[in-house]
């Protein structure tokens, strides 16, 4: 063999070994970025619609939302959320909301079913309704098809930081709604303190956990034992409003305090326990709050050692 077949064939190795890795490196980054994100989401867009929405200027992160997550549904609509759309288009919206709203809860549709309602409450005017759809349309997609358990799961095994919880205000949250309650703080909001909040829709995302998303708080209707038991679960501030929803990440929980075993708290986000910053706090501590200044700022440097575990003393993890 000719010393130039041999230096070709080596090229033609080492070209081969570059693809591999390249594509094992591809497949990795593209992993990595679906784990931040859901696949197709354009994260800079929705950051930026969040800090509008956040900032109380709703209509106007219509646009980003909309940017952010138009790629994941390029496709046309199909099956039942299909004729959803076209209830929708013939002016039939309360047929098109119900059908619409009775697949939020399943994990296929969840996502879309939000999307396309937010569009028919949009045609019809409806835009703070279709910003909190678009919104939520998008965290379903980051949560991967995460629910919410309720309070009641994390405390079997949680004695100590429930005990801790259930003393701070966060474990009050929903009691401020009630006719009554906290009556020089509403009077100070233009809100009646003679009202009863707790079935209002703009003020439960920030009240209890997980209102308008999977598993989360349901307003109770007469006679309906299996949503009084959800919105029981998740009224107040619970530990799934900090720690994120736990259908996924408390089987790894379970299977540590089964076998006694050593863990890495990376095991847990891995099964999309959150890792808590002050972007978890501002999903609710923001101008949207009726009781906040027009130009509130959250200090997360010093609110985040008072809010949930201030009675029992945080063990901060480094790893
Ligand atoms: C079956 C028992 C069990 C359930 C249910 C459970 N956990 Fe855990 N969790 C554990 C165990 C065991 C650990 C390991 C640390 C320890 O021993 O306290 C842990 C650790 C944690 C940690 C600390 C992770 C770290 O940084 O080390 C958090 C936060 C947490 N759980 C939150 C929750 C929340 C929120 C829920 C409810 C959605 C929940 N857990 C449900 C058993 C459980
Ligand atoms: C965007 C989230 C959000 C929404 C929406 C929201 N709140 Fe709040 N609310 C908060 C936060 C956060 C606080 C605590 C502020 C603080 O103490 O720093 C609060 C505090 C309050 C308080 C004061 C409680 C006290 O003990 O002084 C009342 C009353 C209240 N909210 C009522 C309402 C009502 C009624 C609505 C609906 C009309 C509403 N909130 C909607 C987030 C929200
Ligand atoms: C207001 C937000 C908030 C709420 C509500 C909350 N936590 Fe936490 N939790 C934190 C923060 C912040 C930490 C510090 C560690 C970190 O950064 O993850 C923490 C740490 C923990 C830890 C590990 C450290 C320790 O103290 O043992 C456990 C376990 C835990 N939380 C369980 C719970 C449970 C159970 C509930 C509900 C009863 C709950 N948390 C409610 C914010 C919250
Ligand atoms: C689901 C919404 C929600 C989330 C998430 C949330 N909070 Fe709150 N928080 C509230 C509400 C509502 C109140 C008002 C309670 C009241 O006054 O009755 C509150 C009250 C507080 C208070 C007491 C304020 C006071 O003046 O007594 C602190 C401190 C606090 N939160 C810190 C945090 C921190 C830190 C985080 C993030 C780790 C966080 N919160 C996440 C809704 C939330």
């Amino acid at each position: 063999m000719k010393w130039g077949d041999k230096m070709s064939r080596f090229i033609v190795r080492i070209g081969i070994v570059v693809i591999v890795i390249c594509s094992v490196l591809a497949a990795v980054i593209g992993n990595q970025s679906m784990r931040g994100a859901g696949k197709g989401l354009d994260e800079a867009a929705w950051r930026q619609g969040l800090r509008l929405f956040e900032d109380n200027e709703s209509e106007k992160s219509i646009g980003p939302f909309r940017k952010a997550i138009g790629g994941v549904f390029a496709g046309a609509a199909l099956g039942e959320i299909k004729i959803g759309v076209e209830l929708g288009k013939q002016g039939k919206k309360d047929e098109a909301e119900e059908l619409l709203r009775s697949m939020f809860d399943d994990e296929a549709t969840a996502a879309r079913a939000r999307y396309e309602l937010a569009g028919i409450y949009e045609a019809t005017g409806r835009k703070l309704e279709a910003a909190q759809l678009l919104h939520d349309a998008i965290v379903v997609i980051l949560n991967k098809g995460a629910e919410y358990v309720g309070i009641g799961v994390c405390k079997k095994c949680h004695l100590k930081q429930y005990m801790s919880w259930k003393k701070t205000t966060m474990a009050r949250t929903f009691d401020v709604l009630k006719p009554g309650n906290a009556i020089e703080a509403k009077k100070k909001a233009d809100l009646d303190p003679k009202t009863d909040y707790t079935k209002e829709p703009a003020c439960l995302p920030c009240h209890t956990t997980g209102y308008g998303l999977p598993g989360g708080y349901e307003i109770p209707s007469a006679g309906d034992a299996k949503v009084a038991k959800i919105a029981k679960a998740n009224e107040g501030t619970t530990c799934e409003a900090c720690h994120g929803p736990g259908s996924e990440y408390v089987a790894p929980h379970a299977d540590v305090a089964d076998k006694k075993r050593k863990y890495s708290a990376n095991e847990f986000y891995d099964a999309g326990m959150v890792r808590i910053d002050a972007a978890v706090c501002t999903t609710c501590h923001n101008r949207r709050n009726p009781t906040a200044a027009p130009d509130f700022r959250f200090d997360y440097e010093q609110s985040k050692d008072m809010g949930s575990h201030k009675n029992y003393p945080l063990k901060y993890r480094t790893d």
